[in-house]
């Protein structure tokens, strides 16, 4: 018998979901497989009042833990793979995640085989970057990603993250559609767990991930890649000038935050879309040298 854990953190329970879907071909009588959700000791809302929204950017970008609650892992050696469920918050992992990586409940991870499995709207790959920093602190081996996204266009995307998010509704409504990852995407991730469970039988962990990516596991626009990276800049100069100028001074801190929404929302509609039209040029322009780019920011090693 092989064992398996499943450690995740979910608001609405999409990542719950993608990980089941993911898991459904593993052959029971051969593999036990146990489920640890993370929770903080004070729970997120959800759906997210606006301006706690906006008050959890400086944490999540400058990566401040917050309590959780008790995790109790029984046999942690037992255990022959780990799957991380995670999702992203201001382009870096939520803050539950972080700060479990961040705790000692993360020594499970301690020379085990891990696979990531992100569920997000379409701004990933800074977070895994520092998901590689977080396990690689904790001596686990990152041995796949899988990234489930919101797959429509950026700016639709925006729009129906922020009614899921604000107002809970998930559903395609007038004029948009679904929010979060597509139900289809989400009912044909078994076949990562067909691999995966290969791989589990076959002692092949090592070269998962190439195949993995054969089946899709990771898909990168260009565009997307490089907005993200210079909106992960920009953040870290907000983050750190909220996080000083206003230390302990309420009002101040809110006065900041509002000034980074309405930067925020400018920045997605007014800026993006023409920074976004130029990478698209850059990427026709020199199709080799920008893959190449995605090709080094998406792999596993660190
Ligand atoms: C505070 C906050 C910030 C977020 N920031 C990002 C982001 O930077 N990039 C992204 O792709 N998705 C972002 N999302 C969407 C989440 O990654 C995720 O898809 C969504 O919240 C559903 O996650 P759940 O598994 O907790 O229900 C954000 C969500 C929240 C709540």
């Amino acid at each position: 018998m092989k064992n398996i854990l499943v450690l995740y953190y979910s608001q609405t329970g999409q990542i719950k979901e993608i990980i089941y879907s993911i898991l459904k071909p593993f052959d029971k009588t051969e593999f036990n497989i146990d489920f640890i959700e993370i929770k903080p000791e004070t729970e997120y809302p959800f759906p997210w009042p606006a301006d706690k929204f906006f008050d959890v950017f400086p944490e999540s970008k400058e990566g401040i833990s917050c309590k959780l609650r008790p995790i109790e892992i029984k046999e942690p050696d037992k255990y022959d793979l780990i799957i991380l469920g995670l999702q992203v918050w201001y382009l870096e992992p939520s803050i539950p995640v972080a700060s479990f990586l961040k705790s000692n409940y993360a020594k499970v991870l301690e020379n085990k085989p891990v696979i990531t499995v992100f569920g997000v709207r379409n701004m990933w790959i800074n977070a895994h970057q520092e998901m590689k920093r977080l396990i690689n602190n904790v001596k686990g081996r990152l041995i796949g990603n899988i990234v489930f996204a919101d797959r429509h266009n950026n700016l639709i995307s925006v729009l129906t993250i922020i009614r899921w998010l604000f107002k809970g509704k998930k559903e395609a409504s007038k004029f948009l559609p679904d929010a979060g990852v597509s139900d289809n995407e989400i009912k044909s991730a078994s076949k990562f767990g067909i691999e995966i469970q290969k791989a589990l039988q076959n002692n092949r962990l090592s070269d998962l991930q190439g195949r993995l990516e054969n089946l899709g596991a990771v898909k990168v626009d260009y565009h997307i890649m490089k907005t993200e990276f210079a909106g992960s800049r920009m953040f870290g100069i907000w983050s750190s000038i909220i996080l000083k100028r206003s230390s302990g001074n309420i009002k101040k801190r809110k006065r900041l935050l509002r000034l980074f929404k309405y930067y925020l929302y400018f920045v997605i509609y007014v800026i993006s879309p023409i920074s976004s039209a130029v990478f698209r040029l850059i990427r026709l322009l020199f199709p080799k040298k920008t893959k190449n780019q995605i090709i080094k920011q998406i792999s596993i090693i660190s």
